[in-house]
């Protein structure tokens, strides 16, 4: 089973700051350091690093060519990225003295894909091929009609949560995985076990992935619900956390592996990556997380 990935490659601009800047204010940074990121591209790497045969699809300029690079180094597969004429998707990333970030981000190439570049890719997945998505691409409307008329299974990560998701036919989805900010913006409700059991009501074929910060991550299908707490680290950076999650754990359901097992291994996987700077370079590899895992409770 393939899972393909279409999805967003940024450029992050990441600044260590005191504290997120408050409007009318100048703040002075400290560190400036330039990361590969994008949700897509994080969580393609994330599956590939988690050990699943992944593909990357997307839209890069010129100025992008080392996420080729990268896709090369970290095993996605990348003959489904195209270069335009136009500037890589870039973000300038706030980090703060507690780990919290702050994202502004710019689209770019990434809000340039068309209907005959989505056909084109499409047309080299099959049925029951897994395909990824998240908000950060134009066309998601589009892409999820094509690739259900393909019979492809479809997760989405509907981040970042914008008025475009509305336009989805969000029953076409078999797997959410959300944070409770985009499950309230989806549900109209705040606490967890209403969130979820309003997206089970509107979507009651598709599994939920709910993560939620320091609270850990809820699973939810058909009757069945499963909690996972987080293992403690002292974070340093935040950014990629959830993308970390949500690759190992399709990772996991490839591998058909319990969900109880497939959370734990998520969990880990992030309380790793939030150790460290940066996004792609931040995930770890399965056979650090299994070790770790190991030496757990
Ligand atoms: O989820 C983290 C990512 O969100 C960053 O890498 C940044 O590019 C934004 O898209």
């Amino acid at each position: 089973m393939k899972v393909l990935t279409i999805g967003s490659m940024n450029i992050d601009h990441v600044y260590s700051v005191d504290h997120i800047v408050q409007p009318g204010e100048t703040l002075t940074t400290g560190g400036m350091n330039i990361f590969l990121g994008g949700k897509g591209i994080n969580q393609s790497m994330a599956l590939a690093k988690a050990g699943a045969e992944v593909y990357h699809s997307g839209m890069i300029g010129e100025d992008g060519k080392m996420f080729l690079d990268a896709c090369k180094k970290y095993g996605v597969n990348s003959d489904f990225i195209r270069i335009i004429d136009e500037k890589t998707g870039h973000t300038v990333i706030q980090v703060d003295k507690n780990a919290q970030n702050c994202i502004l981000l710019y689209g770019g190439a990434n809000q340039c894909l068309s209907e005959e570049f989505v056909d084109d890719v499409l047309s080299n997945f099959e049925k029951d091929d897994i395909l990824l998505l998240q908000n950060e691409v134009n066309l998601l409307p589009y892409i999820i009609d094509k690739a259900y008329e393909k019979g492809m299974q479809i997760a989405l990560n509907p981040s970042p949560f914008d008025d475009k998701l509305l336009a989805c036919n969000l029953s076409k989805i078999s797997i959410f995985l959300l944070n409770e900010i985009e499950g309230w913006q989806i549900s109209g409700e705040k606490e967890p076990d209403a969130i979820l059991d309003t997206l089970q009501k509107l979507y009651p074929k598709a599994k939920i992935v709910l993560t939620l910060g320091k609270d850990g991550a809820v699973y939810a299908y058909e009757n069945e619900r499963l909690k996972q707490p987080i293992f403690e680290v002292k974070a340093v950076d935040t950014t990629a956390a959830g993308d970390t999650f949500t690759g190992y754990f399709l990772a996991g359901l490839i591998d058909k592996m319990p969900v109880a097992d497939i959370l734990r291994m998520s969990a880990k996987a992030s309380s790793i990556a939030v150790t460290r700077n940066g996004a792609v370079e931040s995930i770890p590899y399965r056979d650090e997380v299994e070790n770790e895992l190991k030496y757990s409770e």
